[in-house]
């Protein structure tokens, strides 16, 4: 009898331990922990974690060839210098490789006090608007929508960087900056000013223009959002319009199908704050291969420049005893649309591997009680309004195929929203920032600086800028314990 009930109760514990080692298992692997599909994360946590290519590329030679070519296109700083490789820089440009802003690819720049292109940790966009008009339109007769800041000698850049200035204000809320239990925080806010001195253009009167920053998104999974259909991301649109929420759908590119109702003939925008791009063949990192270090390519065989730029340039006596031409030849030079490609197709192929193959990295920590408070409060508390948690990529992303089906947790709706945020500059209406992989900024980057102008120093304080349409959320965030704020931060980090 003794014996039969000690095997009865090894087969038992055998069980036990079976079933608890499976439940952990189940655990560790639900769809959640995926925050780029099956297909698109990867399991890294260190300092190099947006920077893994997915596995569809590294099981793949030529792609993951294609991938370490287009990395290089990317890191490379690019030259003036046409004898030597990654040439065609400038004439006139925003910065020279892509981690000049994009530092470890995905974490955001760092928060910085003054506008230096150089400085590696600044990866702030410069924007000239009018802020007297409703929809602040770019001062796109004088400068490029993001404006340039660096020229290759003769050339002069149309602003000159030493006269833009970065302050940092202190904000104090309707609540006196506390929390309902007391404990008190601190938020600031950037306010940018342009000398007229620093203008090149002598007609252009900068005390009737405004300036804004915007810092870097990350480029991981972004090919995971391009596999979004467009008629997901309008019925989400439909869906929170009929809450009351969102007007700022803006529509991007031509969709041959017309199909887009409030845009018709485009595609509903979905990358950049403004939701100004739809796809990422159009995309901001397409673009910004090309107009950021303005290296022209086949299918971009021109300059990103102005007319004014180009007549300003022209007639610069400096610039015409430089290149021995005249003001007609420069101006002719410097506005043609048959320029000689800078980059090859190969490369820009390759770039486009590597920008479609980087890997989201898998969420940690997921089952830690202190998360899983988190993440019901999160839910909770209304965030997934606009952090929607998760999509379904579609069945045919012809790109790269590996992406379809792939149930992502990015934790956006990819539409814009007001937050009424004090002086956002251009960025008023702004898309719901992907939420995934960003709780390893302090990894990658050592530091966490948040929202589009970096003015939130960590989760608490990104949270405590959402007015507006996020005001409940907010309040609710600001009443709860301790204890429950900081659950909530830990669910953030942890995805
Ligand atoms: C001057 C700094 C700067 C450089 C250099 C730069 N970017 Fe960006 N990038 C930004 C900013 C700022 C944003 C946010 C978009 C906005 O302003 O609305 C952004 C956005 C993006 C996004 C969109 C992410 C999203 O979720 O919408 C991608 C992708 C991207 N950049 C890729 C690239 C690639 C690839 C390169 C190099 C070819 C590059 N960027 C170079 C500043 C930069
Ligand atoms: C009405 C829509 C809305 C709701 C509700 C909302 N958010 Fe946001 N969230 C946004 C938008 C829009 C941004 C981007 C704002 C910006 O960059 O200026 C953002 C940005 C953030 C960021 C910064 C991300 C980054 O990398 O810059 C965090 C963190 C965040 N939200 C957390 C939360 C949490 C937590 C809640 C719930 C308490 C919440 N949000 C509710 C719309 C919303």
């Amino acid at each position: 009898m003794a014996r039969a009930g000690k095997q009865v109760f090894i087969a038992l514990l055998v069980t036990l331990v079976a079933c608890s080692e499976k439940e952990i298992a189940e655990k560790q692997y639900t769809e959640e922990w995926y925050a780029g599909g099956v297909n698109g994360t990867v399991f890294n946590a260190t300092s190099r974690a947006y920077r893994q290519p997915m596995n569809a590329i590294a099981g793949d030679p030529l792609l993951y060839r294609q991938f370490m070519r287009g990395e290089r296109i990317a890191e490379k700083s690019f030259v003036a210098d046409s004898t030597m490789s990654f040439s065609g820089l400038g004439p006139v440009y925003i910065r020279k490789s892509c981690v000049a802003c994009h530092p470890s690819y995905g974490g955001r720049s760092k928060r910085v006090d003054k506008f230096d292109s150089s400085d590696s940790r600044n990866g702030y966009l410069l924007m000239i608007y009018d802020p007297s008009l409703p929809d602040l339109p770019l001062a796109s007769t004088y400068f490029t929508g993001m404006t340039q800041t660096s020229a290759v000698a003769p050339f002069k850049p149309p602003v000159n960087e030493s006269g833009v200035h970065i302050e940092w204000l202190p904000y104090t809320d309707e609540h006196g900056n506390k929390y309902d239990d007391g404990t008190p925080y601190e938020l600031i806010f950037p306010r940018v000013t342009i000398d007229q001195s620093a203008i090149l253009f002598p007609d252009f009167d900068m005390s009737r223009h405004a300036a804004s920053i915007e810092a870097t998104i990350g480029i991981y999974g972004v090919a995971l959002l391009d596999a979004i259909s467009d008629e997901d991301l309008r019925a989400r649109h439909v869906a929170e319009a009929e809450r009351g929420y969102c007007p700022g759908v803006i529509g991007a590119d031509i969709d041959e199908t017309g199909l887009n109702p409030y845009y018709p003939g485009k595609h509903p925008g979905r990358f950049t704050y403004l939701c100004t791009r739809a796809t990422l063949d159009n995309g901001p990192g397409s673009n910004a291969i090309w107009n950021i270090t303005n290296v022209t390519r086949p299918d971009r065989a021109y300059h990103y420049i102005t007319a004014a730029y180009a007549r300003a340039s022209a007639a610069d006596p400096d610039v015409q005893q430089a290149l021995g031409r005249t003001g007609e030849e420069i101006y002719a030079r410097l506005m043609s649309r048959e320029l000689p490609p800078e980059m090859s197709a190969e490369d820009y192929d390759a770039f486009m591997v590597w920008h479609r193959g980087i890997a989201v990295p898998a969420a940690r920590d997921l089952d830690n009680p202190v998360v899983q408070r988190g993440r019901a409060l999160f839910h909770e508390t209304g965030c997934t309004a606009c952090h929607h948690p998760s999509w379904t990529t579609r069945p045919d992303y012809t790109p790269l195929p590996a992406l379809s089906n792939q149930k992502i947790f990015p934790y956006t709706d990819l539409l814009r929203h007001d937050l009424e945020m004090h002086e956002p500059g251009r960025a008023r209406l702004c898309r719901t920032t992907p939420l995934w992989g960003r709780g390893l900024m302090q990894v990658t980057s050592g530091y966490a600086d948040m929202l589009h102008d970096l003015r939130a120093r960590d989760y608490p304080e990104a949270i405590l800028w959402h007015g507006g349409e996020a005001k409940p959320c907010k309040e609710k965030f600001r009443k709860m314990s301790r204890e429950d704020r900081e659950a909530l931060v830990k669910f953030l980090q942890a995805i």
